[in-house]
């Protein structure tokens, strides 16, 4: 049953850095009143970028000002490109030209682009201001806006630069959603599945259910799935926040396969983040099984609902020149998650139990997307 449409709203359990996530269809327009109760009453600076500013900013602004908070914003361009030391380096002189002052509280309205770009500005200007997430996609919503990981990349890979630093406030309004396109709407689709594979086989149940739904706009299905991944998301980060542990680790599901899916196209729209996702979740899941780990039907029930969702499930599209195992296998091996040479994968022995394994053979992982790569 889909719950009804009621905005929701969750804590992350973080003691002195413990913080509120809030979520329902038109959460966007309380954002000020949530600052002024989060004791965020001070002077705003927004940063969105250049698709989310034309749809969401007034909007936002406006909210900010019925509430008494005074405000500004900074643009920048759309896309993994702001996400740099240059994209950096200029927000950062925005907000200083601006004249942001240590009691000031940046808003960062937009996707996971946008949400780790000013988290990270959030951090270090002036040695840290406080910071509001409004994420505008779904992944953002599921997963970018909380947990306090914010990052650039640089040019010898993704996210290598950054700060483990919490946001204030999260507000994920879920009906921003239906000005996302459809392809970035299934990329963010692809981590909700993850925490049902990972964690919740009764949500991954339901996701089996309610998922044709919630892309369609189902309202109630998106208040509920992004519930439900906050809900997982804030347990796992409240339990290992700094990924110290195993906890926060789970939440790679399908990422070391991603990112070399990834590497291999060259990290842009041919694959986008939540696409490489899927298809690792799916063979993240094939190698458990292949390890004896994880039931067949289990591993083909996730193959079918990511497929069925129109989402890889098997070897995303091929680069020009097509897959290459070895080449796959040694992109692995570049993953930040990597500790002491040995690759760590994120296996399951079903779906809802996901664990840490830092023990897969090589061989066996250059055998399955060989035989992936004869399929495509
Ligand atoms: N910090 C974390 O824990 C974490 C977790 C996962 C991903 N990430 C990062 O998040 C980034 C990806 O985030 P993303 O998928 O949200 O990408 P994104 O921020 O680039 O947004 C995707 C596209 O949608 C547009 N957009 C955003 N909201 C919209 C809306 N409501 N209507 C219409 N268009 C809209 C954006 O302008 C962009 O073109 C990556 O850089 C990734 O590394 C961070
Ligand atoms: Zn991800």
């Amino acid at each position: 049953m889909t719950p009804t449409a009621t905005p929701a709203r969750l804590g992350v359990a973080l003691g002195a850095r413990a913080y509120d996530i809030v979520i329902g269809p038109g959460a966007l327009a309380g954002t000020g009143r949530e600052m002024v109760a989060a004791g965020l009453a001070r002077r705003a600076h927004v940063v969105t970028d250049s698709n989310v500013a034309p749809l969401h900013l007034d909007r936002l602004l406006a909210a900010l000002d019925a509430a008494g908070i005074a405000s500004d914003s900074v643009t920048v361009p759309a896309g993994e490109e702001s996400k740099t030391f240059d994209g950096l380096q200029g927000l950062l002189s925005a907000l200083l030209d601006r004249r942001i002052e240590r009691r000031d509280c940046v808003v960062a309205l937009g996707g996971g682009v946008v949400g780790d770009l000013a988290g990270l500005a959030a951090a270090l200007v002036l040695r840290g201001v406080d910071y509001v997430q409004v994420p505008t996609t779904l992944l953002a919503q599921v997963d970018s806006s909380v947990g306090g990981k914010t990052a650039v990349d640089t040019p010898h890979g993704k996210n290598l630069v950054g700060a483990f630093y919490q946001p204030r406030l999260v507000v994920a309004d879920t009906d921003v959603l239906d000005t996302l396109p459809r392809r970035e709407l299934l990329a963010g689709y692809a981590e909700t599945a993850k925490y049902g594979v990972l964690g919740d086989a009764e949500f991954f149940a339901w996701l089996e259910r309610n998922g044709a739904a919630l892309v369609a706009g189902d309202a109630a299905a998106r208040i509920h799935a992004v519930r439900r991944s906050c809900e997982m998301k804030a347990a796992i980060v409240a339990a290992d926040e700094r990924e110290t542990g195993d906890e926060r680790a789970l939440l790679n599901l399908g990422h070391t396969f991603a990112h070399a899916f990834e590497a291999a196209t060259g990290f842009g729209a041919a694959l986008l983040h939540g696409e490489a996702v899927a298809a690792g979740m799916a063979m993240a899941c094939e190698l458990s099984a292949r390890l004896g780990l994880c039931p067949p039907g289990d591993a083909a029930r996730v193959r079918r609902h990511l497929g069925a969702m129109g989402l890889p499930a098997g070897l995303p599209p091929p680069p020009p020149g097509g897959w290459n195992a070895e080449t796959l296998v040694r992109l692995m091996g570049h993953d930040k998650k990597v500790e002491g040479g040995r690759v760590r994968f994120i296996l399951v022995r079903g779906i809802g139990k996901a664990f840490v394994s830092r023990d897969v053979p090589p061989a066996i992982v250059a055998s399955l997307l060989a035989d992936a790569a004869q399929a495509v």
